[in-house]
């Protein structure tokens, strides 16, 4: 596997696959890999002729500052974990890399970034687009491959990439789970034991949302839903939300809806977790 950390390298690198005609199959990251990250990767792998992998810690993606300085960073064991599955180009560049210059892009995405993620972290999902539409100009990927972990962040690329016409296939990939049901993500490294015992749960209650979907309306739910996450000593919940998988906006009623998918965000102690799980 080649590394590089300065974007003219990388580039350099991409435009010679392109010249000898590889297809090119990308990932971007935050690093701390696991499992989750590793399925995107071997499908990636599967798919094209060449694996490109990014890790970096975007700093204006992190609304929260002790988010950022909190956040896990292992890129010893990341690079075996990348050689091991048979990656063949990671880019890790710095900050000043990447923003040499303050960023002043703002976005418009509309009605995808005014609720949940989007209301609730500020200035999130700019940092996102940012990055990404960076990634992807460097990295010019054939196709990209994001996690349906983080739904509202998938909604907002495939918006991203229509606005600027960029020439890469998003794919969406299933959330990868421990066996206990719980989501993987980095920031699970972050929990305590007592934390970690608990977080299946959050799991369990979406479940419970889906099984009972018919037989309750949705702010009834709702309602439910909330009391089982806070009447657990470990947990405050921050949204649990039924919307529409399309344009993610709230639904009232199961009668008209075509595709829901039922959102979760809670908060273990300091770690803020997402899940999320298709009810139609
Ligand atoms: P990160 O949290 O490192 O996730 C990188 C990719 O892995 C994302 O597409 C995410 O949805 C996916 N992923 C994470 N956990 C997953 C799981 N349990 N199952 C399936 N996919 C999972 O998301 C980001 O980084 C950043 O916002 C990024 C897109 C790299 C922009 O900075």
């Amino acid at each position: 596997m080649i590394i590089f950390t300065k974007i003219s390298d990388a580039g350099n690198f991409v435009k010679k696959q392109i010249l000898n005609s590889k297809t090119i199959g990308f990932v971007p990251t935050m690093g701390a890999l696991h499992r989750g990250h590793l399925e995107l990767m071997k499908r990636a792998k599967q798919e094209n002729e060449l694996l490109i992998v990014s890790i970096f810690v975007n700093p204006i993606q992190f609304n929260n500052p002790q988010d950022l300085e909190k956040y896990p960073r292992d890129i010893d064991k990341d690079i075996t974990l990348l050689i091991n599955i048979g990656c063949d180009m990671l880019f890790v560049p710095s900050v000043e890399e990447m923003y040499p210059v303050k960023i002043t892009k703002q976005y418009y995405f509309g009605l995808l970034e005014n609720v949940m993620e989007g209301a609730l972290r500020p200035g999130h999902f700019n940092g996102v687009a940012v990055v990404i539409n960076k990634l992807f100009n460097i990295i010019l990927p054939n196709k990209a491959y994001f996690g349906e972990k983080d739904y509202q962040q998938l909604a907002i690329i495939n918006k991203l990439v229509e606005i600027n016409n960029i020439p890469v296939q998003i794919i969406p990939c299933n959330i990868v789970r421990d066996p206990n049901g719980l989501a993987l993500s980095s920031r699970n490294k972050r929990l305590s034991d007592v934390q970690r015992e608990a977080a299946p749960y959050i799991y369990e209650v979406l479940k419970f949302a889906k099984k009972n979907y018919k037989i309750t309306p949705p702010q009834l739910l709702k309602n439910i839903v909330s009391k089982l996450i806070n009447n657990k000593q470990e947990f405050n919940l921050e949204y649990f939300e039924f919307a529409d998988d399309k344009n993610l906006q709230p639904i009232n009623s199961w009668k008209s809806a075509t595709g829901v998918i039922g959102f979760i965000a809670v908060w273990l102690g300091e770690v803020r977790l997402i899940d999320n799980i298709r009810i139609i």
